[in-house]
């Protein structure tokens, strides 16, 4: 059986439809003058396995047409219904600090369980939950980026040593620079509030190479423009930022380039200025695989 995907809000659903060689149907959207979702599917057989295809970041406002579309697919009479989210939210808030906090993760999680069939997505957050499984209750697959930065290393960066900011980036460095036959290595990372982060740790090894940091999410940026300031301070070359997901929240990408950073880089899966690493060739092949 094949798929056909739906595009709910993703610049990447019409390239991957092309690239599986099966039809991309475009939702309509609107709000209502209250501020209530509507959507609509445009005409077409959904008797088949649906997969839809959204940008999640910045989520609140997102969920509902999720849902709302899941739905509807499933009325009609789709078979099988996938979401494919290249950038998984709602993964950091993964215990609660304080008593009474959500722990937005389990939630987030269950809800996406009882709408959809199966979720692909791309190097979520993972930190005290080891897998995805532990929280989603459909098949739910973890697709790595770390071959493609790998690539995009090799072909454009000489004599690289890769760096993480903190203990929670480690799982990324170390396959990203395996990949790439690069050495690496982590620093510590103290975090005071969102806005304020100091950043530790030896430097030594950085003499003569160019520096690259590698980090799931940039969000703020403070994690990275204060590794960045650190770097130059002990005299390395301005070093290249890569992330798998920019959210470059509150200008957080000027200030990585007024630190210091050389570039900054990131995959598409949220479309920004610094994407320079494409992540169809896994998605395709992830769910050709299937
Ligand atoms: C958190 O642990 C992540 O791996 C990133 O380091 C973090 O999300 C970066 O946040 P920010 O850019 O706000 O410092």
């Amino acid at each position: 059986m094949s798929w056909k995907v739906i595009n709910l809000n993703s610049p990447l659903a019409q390239k991957l439809a092309d690239s599986l060689v099966c039809p991309c149907y475009t939702i309509t959207r609107d709000h209502f003058p209250d501020g209530e979702s509507y959507l609509r599917l445009p005409d077409a057989n959904y008797n088949d396995q649906c997969l839809l295809c959204a940008d999640l970041f910045s989520p609140d406002t997102k969920i509902m047409p999720l849902i709302l579309a899941a739905n509807t697919l499933r009325e009609h009479a789709a078979k099988k219904i996938g979401l494919l989210a290249p950038y998984l939210p709602y993964m950091r808030q993964d215990i609660a600090f304080n008593p009474g906090e959500a722990v937005s993760a389990g939630i987030f999680a269950n809800l996406i369980s009882q709408h959809f069939d199966v979720l692909w997505t791309v190097d979520p957050h993972l930190h005290r939950i080891n897998a995805l499984d532990e929280i989603y209750r459909i098949p739910a697959f973890n697709l790595a980026a770390s071959p493609l930065i790998s690539n995009y290393i090799q072909q454009n960066i000489q004599n690289p040593i890769l760096i993480g900011p903190d203990m929670e980036s480690e799982q990324w460095v170390s396959e990203t620079a395996m990949g790439c036959n690069a050495p690496w290595f982590i620093l510590e990372k103290l975090r005071h509030s969102s806005r304020n982060v100091e950043i530790h740790g030896s430097l030594g090894h950085i003499k003569g190479k160019q520096p690259v940091l590698v980090d799931d999410i940039i969000s703020t940026g403070y994690t990275m423009s204060e590794t960045v300031k650190r770097l130059l301070a002990a005299g390395s070359k301005p070093p290249v930022c890569i992330c798998v997901h920019g959210l470059f929240v509150e200008d957080a990408y000027n200030r990585l380039l007024e630190a210091g950073a050389a570039r900054v880089i990131s995959c598409n899966s949220i479309t920004h200025e610094s994407n320079a690493i494409d992540l169809l060739p896994l998605l395709t092949a992830a769910i050709t695989s299937s």
